[in-house]
């Protein structure tokens, strides 16, 4: 089974809402994911001084906190966060910085990954900060699995084709096209996941 890390950063919840598409699609089809949030780094008074920070914390305290365990254990990774200023939160910066001894041992590299993001302005820095992510990536050696627009659903999502990137609803939903587009990308990375997981010792020589 194609093992995926969907491992995310949400204040408000609508990161979390596309993680749980791709987790979704990631499953339909046919692997086994972790769906992860990255530890919260805000002191205890910035989050209640936000009514929707603090019920997006309250509301996801059964989802289990991302380990290095898990980048090592994953055939592929999908990276959220919503835009900080054009990059990415320092949250899940802070856990991917963690990530030095994996990559040191190589246990990054040749896995499939691909992100997606978010950000108050239709153009408030989507792009640049799914870049921030990517940019780590070749670091590790992963393999970037864009969605481009091999799907219509890119398309009718607003068509990034770097990976899925939402404007805040600002308290609305999340449209059901924006989330359909997360769903393929979550198929899409299990289909390279898996042919990457299967060719792996022949990659590494
Ligand atoms: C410190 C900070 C910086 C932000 N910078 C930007 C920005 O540069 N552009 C933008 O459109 N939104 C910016 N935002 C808004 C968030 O990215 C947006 O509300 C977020 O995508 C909501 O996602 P979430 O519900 O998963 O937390 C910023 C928010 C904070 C707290």
């Amino acid at each position: 089974m194609t093992k995926i890390a969907v491992i995310y950063y949400s204040s408000t919840g609508n990161a979390y809402k596309v993680a749980q598409s791709i987790e979704a699609g990631a499953q339909s089809a046919g692997a086994e994911v972790r769906l992860r949030k990255v530890r919260e780094l805000a002191p205890d008074e910035a989050i209640a001084s936000n009514k929707g920070w603090e019920q997006h914390r309250v509301a996801t305290q059964h989802v289990p906190e991302a380990a290095l365990a898990d980048l090592e254990w994953a055939d592929g990774f999908a990276f959220g966060t919503p835009t900080r200023f054009g990059a990415m939160s320092a949250q899940l910066k802070q856990f991917l910085d963690t990530s030095g001894g994996l990559w040191m041992k190589g246990l990054l590299a040749d896995k499939a990954a691909t992100a997606f993001v978010g950000a108050s302005y239709a153009h408030g820095g989507q792009e640049t900060t799914l870049m921030t992510i990517y940019n780590m990536m070749y670091h590790w050696g992963a393999i970037i699995v864009p969605p481009s627009y091999t799907d219509p659903s890119i398309g009718k999502a607003g068509g990034n084709p770097y990976g899925t990137s939402y404007t805040d609803p600002r308290g609305g939903e999340l449209p059901a096209e924006l989330l359909a587009a997360a769903h393929y990308q979550g198929v899409r990375l299990t289909r390279y996941a898996a042919v990457l997981a299967a060719n792996r010792a022949a990659l590494r020589g």
